[in-house]
């Protein structure tokens, strides 16, 4: 984990879940933070739980990645107050819980590709002459979901996939400028995402359909995610059943429909 200290780590979704169990786990490590999300508060408030476990304060700046313009900002304040980049954690997302003969409201499917796609495309295209200066890294938060299709997830499932064929297919680009992409494929956490998860008519659920015993946690995860991204690893997923899934469904596809029809019904 040596190879994180000192790292100027740009955190976008830092806010909640995932992004914020990261910053708790990245801090420890001397990485010199920058925390983004929409809820300036949430983040202030992050910042003041990490100035007991760092030497470095962290830069928080509040930013919609789905801006171009805000993306833009973001990476000029990072270099502007750091002096460099090394890594990128792509992580902000949202989702979706509502079969598609059951959605009312199309706009459902342009919101959740602005943030899971459109916003780390735009974000990373921004950062990316200080990533090839640093030879960093880009770190992107898609999904078991972006691997195989999942039922009342169609418009996520869809921009995970998105995501994931653009980061592979970045990766092979920036191989001569020695910048790494790092694709990170969780199964169910445990995080604001399945509260806030727009229903047919595009509001949030309000509640979790998870059985949130049975998943892993955000700090879990990060905990998971810490050393493929010191290690510039080109894939991690989280769980056996996304791993050994991705193989069983090139021979028994049905066997992995059913799965994830199953996972979806009983939360876990
Ligand atoms: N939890 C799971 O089961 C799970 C599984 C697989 C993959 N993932 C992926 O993991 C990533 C993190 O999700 P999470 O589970 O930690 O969800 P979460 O608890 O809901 O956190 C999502 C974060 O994204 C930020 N965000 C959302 N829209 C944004 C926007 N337009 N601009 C800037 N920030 C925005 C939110 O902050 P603000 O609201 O303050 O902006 C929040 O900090 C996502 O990409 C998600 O798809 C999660």
């Amino acid at each position: 984990m040596q190879a994180l200290a000192g790292k100027v780590v740009i955190i976008t979704g830092a806010s909640e879940g995932i992004g914020r169990a990261l910053a708790h786990a990245m801090a420890p490590l001397g990485c010199k933070l920058v925390l983004t999300a929409r809820d300036r508060q949430r983040l202030d408030s992050l910042a003041e739980e990490l100035a007991n476990i760092t030497l470095c304060p962290p830069l928080v700046f509040a930013a919609d990645v789905t801006s171009v313009q805000e993306c833009q900002q973001l990476i000029d304040a990072s270099v502007a107050h750091f002096g460099a980049i090394d890594i990128l954690v792509n992580n902000a997302g949202m989702t979706m819980w509502s079969r598609f003969d059951e959605l009312q409201d199309l706009s459902i499917l342009d919101r959740v590709m602005a943030v899971n796609y459109f916003a780390p495309a735009y974000l990373s295209h921004c950062a990316l002459p200080h990533l090839k200066a640093s030879q960093g890294q880009i770190v992107v938060v898609a999904s078991v979901a972006g691997l195989v299709g999942v039922p009342t997830r169609s418009g996520y499932s869809a921009s995970k996939h998105a995501v994931i064929g653009f980061f592979d297919s970045l990766r092979i680009e920036l191989n001569d400028d020695n910048v790494a992409v790092t694709i990170i494929c969780p199964d169910f956490v445990v995080s604001q995402i399945h509260k806030r998860a727009l229903d047919g008519h595009g509001k949030p659920l309000g509640q979790t359909p998870m059985q949130e015993s049975k998943i892993i946690t955000a700090e879990q995860c990060a905990q998971m995610m810490l050393p493929a991204i010191a290690k510039r690893e080109r894939m991690l997923i989280t769980s056996m059943r996304g791993r050994v899934g991705r193989f069983i469904r090139l021979i028994a596809p049905k066997f992995i429909d059913n799965l994830a029809k199953k996972a979806i019904a009983s939360g876990h």
